[in-house]
């Protein structure tokens, strides 16, 4: 038999507290080969001790496990967010997690907010560069509290950055099939560069040379303002889409907004080769945390992408087949039209798993 995967389970805040639990049930129940170890980095831990990650954090994950699952950060009573930057934001830089990848995908036309839209519509995949962008938080302030004060906030993009990334998209592309089994076939490139000519010039030269090598793939380009018009007008036409940090958080939502809300929306953080991160799209959502009201599947969902990422494909298979009979028989949160309370939606799936 071959060895468990060993996967760092860490909930953070909020409702990544009672979403996490959840993923971790399903996982359980569809009797996955893992074994998970629990990390208590968070608000709690900061409020009590001041660490954010402990000495030599990012390099144990990296050692010690195959996969990390994380929740969300963010706590009002750490106004800073300092926590959630070192931790969050940390493992995506210190790990080099540079491919932030984000399916969209509808699970039922119920749950979509456009009209005659149906699940074939919406399945493509966002590929959000991670490591750089203006999530480096290099600039300063000058002059504060004066009239005359100066914000800078940087927006770095690198060569070897922007090329791996649309790398990334492009083999993303190539070795991937739509859900209804055709292949994928177009990439689509998204900037800023009309206004922002400096690195959008950069991502527009790297983006045809490295489309080059793809002559079977197709591609295209639009400005971000026009993606997301695009995007509520008529989905269909996405498949692949590479952009920047910034513009792959805030696409991400909007399109998460056409799954059945951010309570849906998966991801993982991805160094091929290397120890990944997987999380939900969404949140700590902090009016809403210790209510029992979060939808758990954004965080169930993201589990299924960790264990096909790391081989265990029937078992996702069987959680995900498990999260699409909840939708369609409406055994869910009341986010996404059902009445059942997060443990309880939680507990259906993997009820319905172990029966499989
Ligand atoms: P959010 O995603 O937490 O919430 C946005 C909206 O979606 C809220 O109305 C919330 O109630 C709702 N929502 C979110 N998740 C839901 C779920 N599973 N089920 C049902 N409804 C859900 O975003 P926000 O309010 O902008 O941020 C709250 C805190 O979370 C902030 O501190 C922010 O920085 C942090 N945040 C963390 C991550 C992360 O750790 N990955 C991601 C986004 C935001
Ligand atoms: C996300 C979040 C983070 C981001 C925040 C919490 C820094 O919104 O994962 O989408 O902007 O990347
Ligand atoms: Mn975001």
């Amino acid at each position: 038999m071959s060895e468990k995967k060993r996967i760092a389970v860490i909930p953070g805040d909020g409702i990544g507290k009672e979403v996490i639990p959840q993923a971790v049930r399903a996982i359980q129940a569809v009797g996955a080969p893992v074994e998970l170890t629990s990390f208590d980095w968070g608000a709690d831990r900061y409020l009590a001790d001041k660490t954010t990650v402990p000495p030599e954090g990012f390099s144990m994950l990296a050692r010690d496990f195959d996969a990390i699952l994380v929740g969300a950060f963010g706590d009002p009573r750490v106004p800073s967010n300092i926590h959630a930057r070192e931790i969050l934001l940390g493992m995506r830089f210190q790990m080099d997690l540079y491919a932030n990848v984000r399916p969209v995908r509808l699970m039922d036309a119920s749950l979509c907010p456009l009209k005659g839209v149906e699940p074939k519509d919406v399945d493509f995949v966002v590929i959000r560069e991670n490591t750089e962008g203006v999530y480096g938080d290099l600039g300063g302030v000058f002059k504060q509290g004066t009239p005359d004060e100066i914000a800078i906030q940087e927006d770095v993009n690198t060569r070897k950055g922007v090329e791996r990334i649309i790398r990334y998209a492009f083999e993303y592309c190539v070795s991937n099939r739509k859900l209804d089994g055709p292949p994928r076939r177009r990439v689509l490139m998204c900037d800023k560069s009309n206004a922002m000519t400096h690195a959008g010039g950069l991502w527009q030269r790297v983006f045809k040379e490295v489309s080059a090598e793809y002559p079977a793939i197709e591609t295209e380009h639009m400005y971000v303002d026009a993606l997301c018009m695009q995007m509520v007008r008529d989905p269909r036409p996405f498949d692949v889409i590479v952009t920047n940090n910034m513009f792959g958080d805030i696409i991400t939502d909007l399109a998460a907004g056409l799954q059945g809300g951010v309570g849906m929306a998966a991801s993982g953080n991805l160094h091929p080769g290397r120890t990944s991160m997987f999380e939900p799209v969404h949140g700590s959502a902090p009016p809403i945390a210790g209510k029992n009201i979060a939808n758990p599947f954004g965080a169930i969902l993201t589990a299924v992408m960790m264990l096909a990422d790391l081989g265990l494909k029937a078992d996702a298979e069987r959680i995900e087949g498990a999260v699409l009979e909840a939708v369609r028989e409406k055994k869910t949160t009341q986010d996404i039209g059902g009445t059942l309370g997060t443990r309880e939606a939680g507990a259906w799936v993997a009820e319905r798993v172990s029966r499989f």
